[in-house]
This record gives C-alpha cells, structure tokens and sequence, in this order.
C-alpha cells in the first residue's frame, strides 16, 4: 500500500500510533463487539526504534503502511510483544521476517506462549518484571501483569514520557476515527469500558486491585494509558477517571440494581419474569429485564457487573434448561461474578428439571438465594403470579438492606 495513504498518527514526539481498526468485526471469541474494534500498536522512536506489539493478521500491511508513513520498517531495532493472544500477535512472525529487528522481547511466559502459536522461539529475548530496557536516549520497563488477562501478559512503561502502553487492559472494543477517550461520546465511552471489563477481566478483579496498587506504590507517573484496544486515555483527568472506574469494578461492592434474563419458549416464563421485575421496581429499586431473544451473553455480562441481584429465568426442555439460558449461565459462571444475592424461576410441563439445575449453577457461583426458586406448570395461575411479586418484593428489600 502507497505510505501516504495510511498515517501513522502522532501521540507525542517520540510516539506514534501506527494500529488498525477493524470497523466490522461482530464476534471476537464470543464476545458480540457491536460497535467493532481496533488493533492499536506504538512505534517509540528512540535510538532504538521500537515496536510496542503487532496487530491480527489481516491487518499486517495496515501496520506496515503507518510506519512506513514516518519511517522505514527496516529501521526497527526492537519489537516488544506485551501479550501474545493472537490479535496482537498474529502478524509477528511475518513481522519479525520482513523488519528483521534486532532483539524482539516478551515476558518469561510470553516466551512460551509465543513459542506455542509460533515457530519463533529462537528470536525471542525474556524480560522480567521491572526489568529496564535501553532503547539508546531513553528507557523503557515491564510490568508482569499475568492472567490479565493471560498468563503471559505485561505493559511496558516509558519513564521519559510517563506513558503505560497497558495492552488489553483498560482497553475497550470500539472502532472510531478518534484515537483519545476525550474525543468520543462520553455514555459510548463508558460503556464499551464497562462491557470490556466485564466480559475479559471482570475473572480478575483481585489481581486488578493488585495492579492498581501496584502503580500507587511504585508511584508511576502516567500521562496517557496507551491499551491495544480502542481510544488512548489521553491525559491525567482520563487517566484518573479509567483508573477509577477500575477500582470501583473490581471492589465488585454492586450498586442496588436487580438484573432479570430469561427466556420464554410460549411466553409462562416471560409472564413470571415481567411480574418479578414488577415487584422490584414497585419497591423503587432498579431492574432491567433482559431476553434472551434480544440480548446476547455478552450484553448479560455487562449489565451483571454493577448489579446486585441477578434472577434467571427458565423453561424445562427434555429436562434441561433451555439452551439460551444454559449458555448464558456458562459464560457468566466462567466470569466468577461476586457478592450477588439471586433467585431462579421458569415454567415446565411435565418434568420441571430447570429450576433445580439453576439453583446448583447459583450455588456454585457462591450467589446467595434469597427465596425458593418458583416454578409454574405450563401457564403460571395467580397463585403463581402473586408468589413473583412478592419474590420481587423480597429481592428489593434485601437489596436495599444491603445499603
Ligand atoms: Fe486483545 Fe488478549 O488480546
């Protein structure tokens, strides 16, 4: 591709963003990313000219093209890859062959999960945790960030700059001609940065709160958080409001707000879940009440991340639970969700397996029950009915007890 076509996009003197962004992408590992992504990687021009991470496959020769826009590929000394997972490392062999850099680093076990994607092994050169590099006139140094979100992952932090490159984390799934936070809608902002945390690290929020920690007791400096997904926090008040929201998530304390999901296969479990969602909001608590013909999982995570109670609803098919709610429960079971109080609920005809089957998935969730589940045979009679209004009426209190 022609360079003046595709820019490099200047950060600050020594920084550039030279990523992709991929406008269309809809299913990333079965996350629905409805308003797409981008693959954001930073050439650092030091002495060294510097590489910070690679972008997925299909977009190598967009990467190529931005930095051949400030100067040429083959001027590369060093590539460090903060993170292995394939979106940013799909392009690095081809990479690797065509700027051919000097010394390309990885964290000990990046080492490894690098060398098990790819035949590579032998390019690679392992940094440590707070180990400093020379890049010539400046520096840069790694922080190990393992299982988050891989065991592999780090950031690299430039000192002369105050810049954290941070990888996946503080990052978001959002496609956008802007490259800072400050530049986007603030309510598309915050959500998509909640929707990520909840979905990709919402499993690791102790070691979140480690981090944090971590940049307070090492009291790094950070001007701009440059993440590989989506805008850059691109000043002290950005930084501060994602570190924040950061905190906030991983304390998983909850807000006082009922989330309800279900599916309905003629309509009796839909009938239950609207008159519990009814019993909530009569007593002025907040609920949002989600199909799962309309939501997809990973729209169910984010709004399970600030919620405090979280009650699931189930037809009994071929003595299952219905498959829409089966995969739901998988996924969110996976994403290791804490401090909720819960109820389940859903028709049945004949068998009534559902209930019972989401009552043990609860249980081994550690979410607290806060009622018998209620189960209605074929439609739910007023009996029914009364008992999911006063099951919302309970949830509510409880929720509201918790303030
Ligand atoms: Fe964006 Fe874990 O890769």
């Amino acid at each position: 591709m022609k360079k003046e076509i595709l820019q490099a996009v200047k950060i600050t003197d020594k920084v550039w963003w030279v990523g992709a962004v991929d406008w269309n992408i809809r299913d990333f590992h079965g996350y629905l990313t409805s308003r797409g992504t981008t693959y954001n990687a930073y050439l650092i021009l030091a002495d060294k000219i510097t590489l910070v991470d690679t972008v997925k496959a299909p977009f190598k020769n967009e990467l190529l093209a931005r930095i051949s826009s400030i100067i040429n590929p083959g001027d590369i000394s060093y590539i460090i890859s903060n993170h292995s997972e394939m979106d940013h490392s799909g392009c690095l062999p081809e990479i690797i062959e065509e700027v051919k850099p000097e010394k390309v680093f990885a964290s000990v076990l990046g080492l490894k999960t690098l060398s098990a994607h790819f035949d590579i092994e032998s390019k690679l050169t392992p940094v440590k945790d707070g180990e400093n590099l020379s890049l010539g006139n400046m520096d840069i140094s790694f922080i190990e960030t393992r299982m988050l979100h891989w065991p592999d992952s780090m950031c690299s932090y430039l000192p002369s700059e105050k810049l954290l490159f941070s990888n996946d984390g503080f990052g978001m799934h959002l496609a956008s001609s802007h490259r800072y936070s400050h530049e986007i809608d603030k309510y598309v902002l915050k959500y998509e940065c909640e929707k990520y945390y909840a979905n990709i690290l919402l499993p690791y929020s102790n070691l979140i709160q480690k981090l944090l920690g971590k940049i307070n007791n090492l009291g790094l400096a950070i001007n701009m958080i440059l993440p590989d997904h989506g805008p850059i926090w691109g000043n002290k008040s950005e930084v501060e409001k994602v570190l924040n929201l950061y905190a906030y998530w991983a304390e998983q304390k909850h807000s006082p707000r009922a989330l309800i999901f279900f599916d309905t296969m003629w309509g009796s479990t839909e009938k239950m879940a609207r008159i519990i969602a009814e019993g909530i909001s009569n007593s002025g608590v907040e609920v949002k009440l989600l199909s799962l013909k309309s939501f997809h999982r990973s729209d169910i995570a984010k709004e399970m991340l600030d919620c405090g109670a979280l009650i699931v609803g189930s037809p009994t098919l071929n003595n299952n639970i219905f498959p829409s709610v089966a995969d739901v429960m998988t996924y969110i079971k996976g994403l290791r969700p804490k401090n909720l109080i819960g109820a389940v609920f859903g028709s049945y005809g004949w068998s009534g397996e559902s209930v019972k089957q989401l009552e043990n998935i609860f249980t081994d969730m550690e979410i607290e029950l806060v009622d018998g589940s209620i189960s209605a045979r074929y439609v739910p009679d007023d009996d029914v009915l009364e008992k999911c209004f006063n099951l919302g009426k309970k949830i509510a209190g409880k929720l509201q007890n918790r303030l």
